[in-house]
This record gives structure tokens, C-alpha cells and sequence, in this order.
């Protein structure tokens, strides 16, 4: 099957310090229909602004983009206006933000921003609109769509508001959702909640999503492929089930040796911190970004770029090393 979105060789800079920053280098991924991505890494390894990339909202428009395709349902999407790009936002291509307050319209009641998207969208008349308004609130379990299409943003509470972006982001089926941090804010049972309607948008539309998270422990459950991201570079892709289990860069091991334990006698674990910080895009970059903070770091991993080795299972790793030495690292 074709995917729905293939990303390959996109590379992005953006005004820093010292002039144009490299924010992402030689990104590739691609997302099949009905599939969930997860995409993580460290806070400001690239994640939001690959997110702006496909959908062509990066800072400083098109020309941010420096190389490399975003095809689109076999489409080139780099390269079109903003004009030819707002007929694929919000219908083909769905965005949900982290904190939908700043999406979400603060003098407009919900139920007047949900039919303006299906209205233009759909071609919908507003008294159409307005009963798939009512039914996408439904499907989202909000209990009294009613009432809750009167409301005013505000008048929401997090959980409810991110609920109604999910609803207008689903409201026109679309093809691709980029969830951008949908769940950091909340708390568990609305994350819960959350997850279970993005896995029922994808079994029952076809979605293919693209989930945007540091929490390892959801986007184990939620995806069946990761895409890890370092310094704006993708340190490692692969089935779920592989990454986590048997992760073929060293950086996505220390991720997982992050992320909080018990032992099976319930004390918890001692946290884990990756020593060193993610580089400033503005600074000068060579070899393997990951090589200051790697503890396998050879004398190439300085100097040069490293090669993409396929693992098999289109499971992808950027990295020097061998994949049997780099399983047998001290970070378990
Ligand atoms: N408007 C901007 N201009 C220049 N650089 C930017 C801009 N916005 C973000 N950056 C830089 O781009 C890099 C990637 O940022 P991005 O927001 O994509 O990270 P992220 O992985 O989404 O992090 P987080 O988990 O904190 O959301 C960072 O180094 C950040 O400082
Ligand atoms: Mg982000």
C-alpha cells in the first residue's frame, strides 16, 4: 500500500544566533493509512517543527524548507502557496496543538467554530453543520454536545476543550492527523480517554496519525511504528514493538532507561537522567550530534555523519555502530 505521507531527506533552518540554524537535517519517515507513528525525543529535538513542516506552517513559510520532499497522498506538498495548502488544512490534513486554548477561538462559542470548519470543508449547510457538530461532540463521549456547542472556550475545562479540537480535527475524516502533544496537559483517565478516540479514528476512518510525544509509556501503547528524533535529526525507526524492545541507537536506550520504573517489589527504581543536553541548532554541527552525550562514541562519530543502517523490518538506525555492539551498551 501506498503511504499516505512519506517525508524523505526534509531539511529545515530557521533565523538563529549566528544566522540560518539547520532545526532539522535529513529527516525521512512515512506513515501508512490506518497506522500510528509515534514521534519522540528530548524537548527541542525537532518534533513540533517537523509537524509544521508537513503541514507547511513553519516560521518563515516555505523557504524554511532547504530540501528534501513531503509527499502527501503521492503529492509534493513543499513548494505550494498558501492558498493551495489551505485546501488540504483542516480537511485532508488535521492538526491537533498541545494546549488548545490557543487554537480554539476564546469570543466564538464552540458550536460557531465547529460548523465554520464543516461548513467550508464539507460544503455543509449550517443547519447540516450544525447536527455533525452535535454528533462529532458524541463521538468524542462528551455527554451533552448540546450544551457544550453553546459553550465559550473558557467555559471548558482541559479536557473537555481538547476534546472539541479532537472533534473539529476528525469532524472532515481527515487522511493524516498530527497530534501534537494532545495529552501533556491532561490528567491519566482524560489521557486514557484521549488515546482510546485516536485509536477508534484510525480503526474506523483509516486516519493514518502522527502522535508527537514524550511519554514513551503512551506511545507504547497508542503506535505501532517510532520515530525517534535527535537534535533534529532521526536517530532511529522502527516497529513499536522492536524500538522498545530491542532499540538500535544508543540514544533511544537512554530515552528508555529514562523513563520511570518499579521493581517488582514496588520501590521505584533510581531515575535515570541522559548526561549533557541536546545542542543548540545555531552552534556548529558535525559528525553524530548524539557523540558528546554517547557513552560508545568512537573517533568517526565526532567527524562524520552517521550512515542510515537498516536492521531489517524496516527498522532503521543512524548510528556507527555495529547492531551487535550497540545492544551490548552499560544503559539497560
Ligand atoms: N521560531 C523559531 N525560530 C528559530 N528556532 C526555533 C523556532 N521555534 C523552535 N526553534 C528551535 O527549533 C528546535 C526544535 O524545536 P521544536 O519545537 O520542534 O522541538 P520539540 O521536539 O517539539 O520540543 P518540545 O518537546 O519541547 O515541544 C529547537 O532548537 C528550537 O529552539
Ligand atoms: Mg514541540
Amino acid at each position: 500500500m501506498e503511504p499516505i505521507l512519506q517525508v524523505s531527506h526534509l531539511s529545515v533552518s530557521l533565523p538563529g544566533k549566528n544566522g540560518p540554524a539547520p532545526i532539522l537535517k535529513d529527516i525521512s519517515f512515512s506513515l501508512k493509512q490506518g497506522e500510528i507513528l509515534g514521534l519522540v525525543g528530548e524537548s527541542g529535538s525537532g518534533k513540533s517543527m517537523t509537524a509544521f513542516a508537513v503541514n507547511q506552517l513553519l516560521p518563515g513559510g516555505g523557504k524554511s524548507i532547504t530540501g528534501g520532499s513531503v509527499l502527501f497522498a503521492g503529492e509534493e506538498l513543499t513548494g505550494k502557496t498558501e492558498k493551495q495548502m489551505q485546501t488540504f488544512r483542516g480537511k485532508d490534513i488535521a492538526m491537533i496543538f498541545q494546549e488548545p486554548m490557543t487554537c480554539l477561538n476564546p469570543v466564538f462559542t464552540v458550536k460557531r467554530q465547529m460548523t465554520d470548519v464543516i461548513m467550508i470543508h464539507e460544503k455543509r449547510s449550517r443547519k447540516e453543520a450544525e447536527i455533525q457538530a452535535a454528533d462529532m461532540l458524541k463521538k468524542v463521549h462528551i455527554r451533552d454536545p448540546e450544551r457544550t456547542l453553546s459553550c465559550y472556550p473558557y467555559e471548558l475545562s482541559g479536557g473537555m476543550r481538547q476534546r472539541v479540537m479532537i472533534a473539529i480535527a476528525l469532524s472532515c475524516s481527515p487522511r493524516l492527523l498530527i497530534a501534537d502533544e494532545p495529552t501533556t496537559a491532561l490528567d491519566v483517565t482524560v489521557q486514557a480517554q484521549i488515546i482510546f478516540l485516536l485509536q477508534e479514528a484510525c480503526q474506523e476512518s483509516g486516519t493514518g496519525i502522527i502522535f508527537i510525544s514524550h511519554d514513551l509509556g503512551v506511545v507504547s501503547q497508542l503506535c505501532s511504528r517510532i520515530a525517534v528524533m535527535y537534535a533534529g535529526t532521526m536517530a532511529e525507526t522502527g516497529p513499536a514493538s522492536e524500538v522498545l524492545k530491542a532499540p538500535g541507537h544508543p540514544y533511544t536506550k537512554a530515552l528508555l532507561a529514562a523513563v520511570p520504573r518499579f521493581t517488582s517489589g514496588g520501590v521505584r527504581d533510581r531515575l535515570y537522567a541522559i548526561p549533557g543536553m541536546v545542542p543548540d541548532p545555531s552552534e556548529i554541527q558535525r559528525g553524530c550530534l548524539f557523540a558528546p552525550r554517547c557513552p560508545h562514541a568512537m573517533d568517526i562519530c565526532r567527524t562524520e555523519h552517521p550512515p542510515i543502517q537498516n536492521l531489517g523490518n524496516q527498522h532503521q538506525v543512524s548510528c556507527f555502530l555495529e547492531k551487535g555492539v550497540s545492544r551490548g551498551d552499560g544503559i539497560s
